[in-house]
């Protein structure tokens, strides 16, 4: 890519991102300031925040010392490692009406910057991707904050999407034994993250993996035969979990079969992917479908991205998994506008080499890996953004979900999370040895 293409590329980027921030953010006052969850942080934190961490990664190149725009008193209140979330709604947090001017003036510089860039006095344009990322995974914690909310709605109910197709959900696609290449480098996927690198060859057995995600109608059947009151189907962790945190069904879930999404009262569509269940849930899931089709369990990671990113015809990796052609409408639902999963068979266009479909979009899926890193790890810039996290109580999840923009949507990207949360758009896809 050519200097000018690129910057036209990070600029189209950054402002896609903050189209979607600022659209999040509209809101009232109260709104914005209030914590609608321990789990989340007040919406005007990672508005501030947003804004924080580019001036602290693009301004000043990461390095703290150097005066910010914000006074550091007030720069520290947006350290997400120094205050947890559930406290930040009782921090003296900029109001609303700053956190934009500040948000503002930052990108401001930051295109100024960009328009100069230069690498040879030490600009990356990988930076610039990297902050146009984190802005979007803002937007997508925003949007469970805001799915954690009650009160009428404030988001509508969502774009249109392509109709489900029938026959599809329940079945599976053979991915025979071999080698592949998992992980990527900077040379095929500049702006791919520190954990997604680097491409090393790993063998994989054969193994089955679901078509599409597990639906809202499939996953009723596990709580329609009493999954929620069984231990055998659950991990000793899952079922204490279970216990203790009194679950009886998917988040946001209601015992009359209906649900609330984004404070919006609707029957729980049966040909959606189920959405917002903890790691444990789908596991448990997982187990009781192993009376109908033994082995049932959830696919590793490594599984999920050969399935995705796997060409055995051509013996290469697609950047997508249906191939080079940048995510569209037609291909998957992300970017958020949907504010649901698209029914399974929504995307045929969209299928991988193995004919798995919905790999991208939709639902994060849980998987059976914990986070770790692929030998050759080397942090990035934000260097705290994944090696804290290798070897934590984490497991991995793969997609992403529909709440994410399409800049992060490649089949290496890896997400994860403490296995008791589902606040996330997390869903679940079947594996099988074979
Ligand atoms: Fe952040």
């Amino acid at each position: 890519m050519t200097e000018p293409d690129t910057r036209e590329l990070l600029a189209r980027q950054l402002t896609e991102a903050r189209e979607r921030t600022l659209r999040l953010t509209d809101l009232d006052e109260p709104e914005l300031l209030r914590q609608h969850d321990p789990l989340m942080s007040p919406l005007v934190w990672d508005l501030a925040h947003i804004g924080q961490q580019e001036d602290l990664w693009l301004l000043r190149r990461g390095e703290p010392a150097r005066p910010g725009l914000l006074p550091p008193d007030v720069e520290q209140l947006y350290d997400a490692f120094t205050h947890p979330r559930a406290v930040r709604a009782r921090l003296p947090l900029l109001p609303p009406v700053e956190a934009r001017a500040f948000c503002a003036d930052v990108r401001g510089r930051v295109l100024d910057r960009l328009d100069t860039l230069d690498p040879a006095a030490g600009d990356d344009p990988f930076d610039f991707a990297m902050v146009a990322g984190h802005e979007q995974q803002h937007d997508e914690t925003m949007l469970q904050a805001v799915q954690l909310r009650s009160g009428p709605p404030v988001l509508g109910t969502g774009a249109p999407l392509p109709p489900g197709r029938p026959g599809v959900a329940g079945t599976s696609v053979l991915v025979p034994a071999g080698g592949f290449v998992l992980g990527v480098d900077a040379a095929d996927e500049p702006f791919s993250l520190d954990n997604e690198r680097p491409a090393h060859v790993v063998h994989v057995d054969a193994f089955r993996i679901g078509r599409v995600p597990v639906t809202n109608a499939e996953y009723a059947a596990f709580l329609a035969d009493g999954g929620y009151d069984q231990p055998r189907w659950w991990s000793t962790r899952g079922w204490q979990h279970r216990c203790d945190a009194g679950l009886e069904r998917p988040m946001s879930w209601l015992p009359d079969g209906s649900r609330v999404r984004f404070g919006v009262r609707e029957d729980v569509p049966g040909d959606e992917p189920v959405q917002h269940v903890t790691f444990f849930e789908a596991e448990a899931y997982a187990a009781w479908y192993g009376q109908q089709q033994p082995g049932a369990r959830l696919p590793t990671e490594v599984e999920w991205e050969k399935a995705a990113a796997w060409d055995p015809g051509t013996g290469r990796r697609r950047r997508w998994p249906w191939g080079s052609t940048e995510p569209t409408p037609a291909l998957a639902n992300l970017d958020g506008a949907a504010l649901r999963p698209a029914p399974v068979g929504a995307y045929p266009a969209g299928a991988s080499a193995y004919g798995v479909e919905q790999l991208i979009g939709d639902v994060w899926e849980w998987t059976s890996s914990e986070f770790t890193a692929w030998p050759g790890f080397t942090p990035m810039l934000y260097a705290d953004y994944s090696a804290p996290f290798f070897g934590g109580d984490h497991r991995v999840l793969r997609g992403p979900s529909w709440a994410v923009g399409s800049a992060l949507a490649r089949p290496s990207f890896r997400n994860w999370d403490r296995p008791m949360r589902r606040q996330v758009f997390s869903g679940l896809r079947l594996a099988w040895s074979a």
